[in-house]
């Protein structure tokens, strides 16, 4: 039987009401990112990693302090670290900020998190993993769930052994992405390792990496058993993937309809990240959303040029006239700013998983 997208299932309670889940990811998933997701049919959204060692140091170079809108929810925020007492204490913060769920980062290859003994490093050391499940597990109400590779080494299947321990300890549903730390993002997920995860436990198991269609999503649910599929860089400045996965709409964007949802996003950006700090960080999203044969090179090249946010505004809405009003009217359907709540945990500047 063909796999249901758009059917609900839930984590220990928490109602998803679709099984497309928005990955979470350093540097991009902000919250202009995560609401258009949930726009465009994710059931789920998660924050990016915020580093748990910000709360306790205060030092660290960091983008900005998340923030959490009305229309977000349910919504995962994912923390990282491997000092049990430090992880409980940042995930009471997150509940009190109102995560859905607590999202525990036991995936990220990137040495900088790997070398504080955080991250991926966790999938090797499984006594302090279950202790950093288990501590936070503890310290909240809401559903405690668990994001990770399949090990360290290529050809690892640690994350067969250390899962099973994972739900013992605490976690309400596992998500694998099935490459290894080493690999990084290359090679293939090998979603073999999906089934058997999902077959060894009885919470919900989402799957993770190179899900980039209808298709292969339905096959991944199909053949693995998950509850869900989670997208992440096939979503990157590219809502409508969502859309084609969900429910098979493959209906090329308008450029009025492209160029209306990139304002918006910079305007989101800019409202949670300050201007200065936007500027820089939205450059790679011109390429994302400009890019896949919508508009020609050149113009994407010109926009990274310009100094302002302003004047790229002018250019964009130069090149799409009537994306002006697809923009007010996406504007006026969001809920009102000032209900959002700010978390004072810093968004970390590196990313992966
Ligand atoms: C730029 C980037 C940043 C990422 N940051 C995180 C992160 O903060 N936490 C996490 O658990 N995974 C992170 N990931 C991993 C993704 O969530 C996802 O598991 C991975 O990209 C595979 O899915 P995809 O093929 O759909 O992109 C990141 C991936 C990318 C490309």
């Amino acid at each position: 039987m063909t796999p249901d997208l758009s059917e609900s299932w839930s984590i220990r309670g928490v109602e998803i009401p679709s099984r497309l889940v928005l990955a979470p990811m350093a540097g991009v998933s902000v919250q202009a990112f995560r609401r258009q997701g949930r726009r465009y049919g994710a059931g789920l959204v998660c924050s990016e990693m915020v580093s748990v060692a910000g709360i306790q140091h205060r030092n660290e170079r960091t983008l900005g302090y998340l923030r959490v809108a009305s229309d977000e929810h349910p919504l995962a925020i994912q923390i990282f670290g491997s000092d049990p007492a430090a992880m409980a204490e940042a995930a009471r913060m997150v509940e009190a900020a109102g995560a859905d769920l607590v999202d525990i980062n036991f995936g990220c290859p990137v040495k900088k998190v790997t070398k504080t003994g955080a991250g991926a490093t966790l999938l090797d050391d499984p006594e302090r993993a279950c202790g950093v499940v288990s501590a936070v597990a503890e310290a909240v109400s809401v559903p405690v769930t668990v994001k990770m590779r399949r090990g360290l080494e290529n050809g690892s299947r640690a994350c067969l052994a250390l899962g099973p321990r994972l739900v013992d300890a605490g976690a309400s549903s596992l998500t694998l992405h099935p490459r290894s730390a080493r690999q990084m993002y290359t090679g293939e997920a090998d979603h073999s390792l999906t089934g058997e995860l999902a077959a060894q436990v009885d919470v919900p198991v989402v799957a993770s990496g190179d899900v980039t269609s209808r298709a292969r999503a339905q096959a991944i649910l199909a053949t693995t058993g998950a509850a869900a599929v989670m997208v992440g860089r096939a979503a990157q400045g590219n809502p409508w993937a969502l859309r084609e996965i969900l429910d098979g709409d493959a209906t090329e964007p308008s450029r009025e309809e492209v160029v209306a949802e990139l304002l918006l996003f910079m305007r989101e950006t800019v409202r949670e990240l300050g201007e200065r700090r936007s500027t820089g960080f939205l450059k790679k999203f011109y390429g994302w959303y400009l890019g896949r044969g919508r508009f020609p090179r050149p113009f994407k090249q010109e926009l990274v040029q310009l100094e302002t946010l302003d004047e790229v505004e002018q250019r964009l809405l130069a090149a799409a006239p009537g994306a002006a009003e697809v923009l007010e009217r996406l504007t006026a359907e969001l809920p009102d700013a000032e209900d959002d709540v700010v978390l004072d945990l810093p968004i970390s500047i590196y990313g992966g998983g």
